[in-house]
């Protein structure tokens, strides 16, 4: 049963490992799809600004020249349409477009510190990050924000550094069309320089969002994740069970083993409990003899003699029927008083008690009901009996008491059986139930009773244990 309580406590052990070893799995799982799902946004941001700053080139370079170079001849000089000639109307016209087909929500931005447009204008932290462009020390920049509560992807991109042609919008006011100022004012996004970096554009994307949209993906690989480690479990139990039926199968064997030794023990017993008897009936039958011989076998006289073997037959018969009942190898499942449980062990070891001179007290406070094999229990008794014997006859100790109690206590139903035949090393007292642990004071023969003991006790849903007393030591079991 030690053996049994191993696997036990390993059992719930690999559970809980498998338990905490699967929620480090999926909190990794998760992170690393996050970090997946997080890096294929980032991929996608980056070609969305490439595509901005694309376009704004586009207006920048070709379709505002053209369209400058047309004002001679078809508009009017001072001809101003920001939908045709602002880069940035347009990008931002055509990310809005590109914007409505998507089911991530992107939220894009344009910033400058000296903007035309006031929608335009930086904060403080897009500022910092406008100049770290300035600086030139980076090409894009990524980072993850914290926004009341919500966390965002954040990426950003420099537009395209100022040209001279830009100046002719951004430079000194009266260069500018009219219709321009007259729509924005000359009061803001005026007086740039050539070569300098006005604006960045940039994209926001709620991290939850980018989640959400990943969602399939999640769930597809927290179920197959969920579904291994469901299988891992049945196939740890189904080991567990194997193991555990192996275990029953040893333990089992072990009991028989020790039942076989116990019987073979007492064989002797047996006989010697039927010598007396023997002996009565055979002066019985002598007296018989000599009363009819000298002619004096009343009736009544006979009658008596009868009577007289009678009892010694019916003690043999009785004496046979213990041992009989006891060596029977059915397991018959069945109620029994404990106190007759304890006075058959008594009765089937009394030839070993008054051969060693142990006194067995059996001091019934309350009687209670045992159910199950009573084998089995009479089996724990006398192993425990013997052992005290071994330990009287190691420590030859005169005076031998065992004394058997039974009472209730807290709806328990407990046994105790107490000997003075010395206390055991509280080193190894704990480990005295386990198979095949003997100690000077237990002899070797009995190395296994006390596993046996326990291995019974615990298949009947009871345990056992042993203290150490003044005198002797305890061994306490419940119910
Ligand atoms: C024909 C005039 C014109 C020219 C040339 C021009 N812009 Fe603009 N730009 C504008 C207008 C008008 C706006 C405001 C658009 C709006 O309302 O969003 C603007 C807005 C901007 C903004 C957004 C910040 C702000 O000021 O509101 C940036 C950045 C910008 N322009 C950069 C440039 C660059 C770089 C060039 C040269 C490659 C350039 N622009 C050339 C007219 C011009």
């Amino acid at each position: 049963m030690v053996l049994g309580i191993c696997v036990r406590y390993n059992f719930k052990f690999i559970i809980g490992f498998f338990i905490v070893l699967y929620a480090i799995i999926t909190l990794l799982f998760f992170n690393f799809y996050k970090e997946l799902a997080i890096k294929d946004t980032k991929q996608e941001a980056i070609s969305m600004l490439n595509t901005i700053n694309a376009i704004r080139s586009y207006v920048d370079e070709i379709q505002r020249p053209i369209i400058n170079d047309l004002k001679n001849t078809h508009f009017k000089e001072n001809f101003f349409d920001s939908r045709i000639l602002s880069s940035s109307s347009i990008a931002q016209y055509i990310y809005d477009k590109q914007l409505l087909e998507k089911e991530l929500k992107y939220e894009y931005k344009l910033v400058a510190t000296n903007p035309l447009n006031p929608i335009h204008q930086a904060n403080e932290f897009e500022t910092e990050i406008l100049n770290k462009f300035r600086e030139g020390k980076i090409k894009d920049y990524f980072s993850l924000i914290k926004e009341k509560n919500q966390s965002y992807f954040f990426i950003a991109m420099p537009i395209g550094k100022n040209k001279k042609s830009c100046l002719q919008c951004h430079g000194n006011p009266k260069d500018a069309p009219r219709g321009m100022i007259e729509q924005y004012g000359d009061t803001s996004g005026f007086y740039e320089k050539i070569d300098d970096l006005r604006a960045m554009i940039y994209l926001k994307i709620a991290i939850s969002s980018i989640l959400f949209y990943h969602i399939e993906e999640f769930i597809t690989g927290g179920l197959a994740m969920f579904f291994v480690f469901i299988i891992f479990i049945i196939l740890i139990y189904i080991i567990y069970k194997k193991d555990m039926r192996l275990q029953e199968k040893k333990e089992n064997l072990f009991v028989h083993q020790n039942r076989l030794a116990v019987m073979g023990g007492m064989i002797g017993n047996i006989s010697h409990q039927w010598k007396q008897p023997l002996t009565q009936l055979s002066y019985i039958f002598i007296n018989l003899e000599l009363l009819s011989e000298r002619n004096k076998l009343t009736n009544d006289k006979l009658v008596f003699k009868i009577k007289e073997a009678n009892d010694q037959i019916f003690f043999m018969t009785n004496t046979i029927n213990d041992f009989k009942n006891f060596f029977s190898p059915k397991k018959v499942m069945n109620e029994h008083k404990i106190e007759d449980i304890l006075k058959q062990s008594k009765r089937l070891l009394k030839a070993s008690l008054d051969r060693y001179n142990l006194e067995f007290v059996i001091d019934i406070k309350e009687d209670f009901i045992f159910y199950g094999c009573k084998n089995e229990l009479v089996q724990v008794f006398i192993n425990i009996i013997n052992n005290a014997k071994d330990a009287f006859i190691s420590k030859d100790i005169d005076k031998r008491v065992i004394h058997a109690q039974t009472y209730v206590e807290d709806g328990k139903d407990i046994i105790t059986i107490k000997n003075n035949a010395g206390s055991i090393d509280e080193k190894v007292i704990g480990k005295i139930f386990e198979p095949y642990f003997s100690t000077k004071d237990l002899s070797v023969a009995t190395g296994i009773g006390l596993y046996i003991c326990k291995v019974i006790i615990e298949s009947n849903k009871g345990t056992i244990d042993v203290k150490n007393l003044d005198e002797g030591v305890v061994f306490t079991i419940k119910f």
